[in-house]
């Protein structure tokens, strides 16, 4: 392992005014996605949506540092036969690939899952590393709900995080380590604290057990909010006071950067979340976005599967770029999102 050079993509990764785009739906996410605007989920689809994402000049050489990829993307071309990972590098931005191969039911534990995709693993890094990618990303998931997440679960998702990271290294791949606590329970913001610090602390404690360099991934967090359905939502103030607290006190400052999932917040409240919280400064790592629905939603609208409406689709896509690299800088205010990118 060169830590210097996985040091040097991490920062590079979240280089202020920068953030990342997962574009890395599965198969089967990407067909929910494309239901919704009614457009068919076929190969070619697939491929022309993230080729109008990854042809957008503006928004990739400006605001998005790398792209997470998903298996099938990372080898497809455009339709002039260009690989798609060439269009993404040749605006200096970074491939990265997701890495996890979704998740199972974790046994003995009803209604919660493990990730899978470690069988194997270090042999498709080594692909994924020829091909291009500098990083990867693996999603464990943890739900909130009665009597769950359990102890178990917390830390068999930790583990596998762990596992993966250091083979990630091992292959000279930057480790995205992204354990999710989800957001669609019931829950308060303070139930959301205390199981997000459960799980940033025994993922933290694997990675040190396995002797994963901290100064060579990124952190991907879910924020602190409260759950979907409970009836008290709390203020863009509160969950950003309350996920900075959490996380100076759960991430070492060796960590060169974090960057957020969205996790199901609207658009304009994930760029808000952002904002606040480098509003409040003075922290050891910059905070940037790693958004998927929240810099996606607007653009799949616009287009709706329509050639015509390839460059509507890739505005919207930069507007919505435009703002969360404000956000990451603590920049952004409301109303700069009724002035559409020049
Ligand atoms: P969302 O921003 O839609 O949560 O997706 C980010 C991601 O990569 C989830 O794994």
């Amino acid at each position: 392992m060169n830590l210097a050079d996985l040091n040097k993509v991490a920062l590079a990764m979240v280089k202020p005014g920068k953030g990342l785009l997962a574009a890395d739906e599965s198969t089967a996410t990407i067909k929910k996605r494309f239901d919704a605007i009614n457009v068919p989920s076929t190969e070619a689809t697939r491929r022309d949506y993230r080729e109008m994402l990854f042809r957008s000049r503006e928004a990739m050489t400006q605001y998005i540092s790398g792209v997470i990829l998903y298996d099938e993307t990372i080898w497809q071309n455009a339709s002039d036969g260009t690989p798609l990972i060439t269009i993404i590098e040749q605006s200096q931005a970074i491939p990265g690939i997701k890495v996890d191969e979704g998740t199972q039911p974790l046994s003995n534990c009803p209604g919660e899952l493990i990730t899978v995709g470690l069988d194997n693993l270090a042999a498709r890094l080594r692909k994924y590393y020829e091909r291009g990618a500098r990083f990867a990303k693996w999603r464990a998931v943890i739900d909130i709900g009665g009597g769950i997440p359990t102890m178990t679960a917390i830390h068999v998702n930790a583990h596998a995080l762990g596992r993966y990271a250091a083979l990630c290294q091992a292959a000279q791949i930057v480790p995205i380590v992204e354990p999710e606590v989800l957001m669609d329970g019931d829950h308060d913001i303070d139930r959301c604290h205390e199981v997000t610090e459960r799980v940033l602390n025994a993922t933290f404690r694997e990675l040190r057990l396995q002797r994963v360099a901290l100064e060579g991934m990124i952190l991907k967090p879910n924020m602190v909010v409260a759950g979907k359905k409970c009836s008290r939502q709390a203020s863009i103030e509160e969950a950003a006071a309350k996920t900075i607290r959490l996380l100076k006190a759960s991430v070492p400052a060796a960590v060169p950067g974090i960057a957020f999932l969205s996790g199901g917040q609207s658009d304009q409240e994930a760029t808000a979340h952002l904002d606040a919280m480098n509003r409040i400064g003075g922290l050891p790592w910059p905070l940037t976005f790693s958004y998927g629905r929240a810099l996606q939603a607007a653009p799949q609208q616009a287009w709706s599967g329509k050639p015509e409406n390839v460059a509507a689709g890739q505005s919207a896509f930069t507007h919505r770029a435009r703002m969360n690299s404000l956000a990451s800088k603590g920049e952004w205010t409301a109303d700069l999102e009724n002035k559409k990118a020049a």
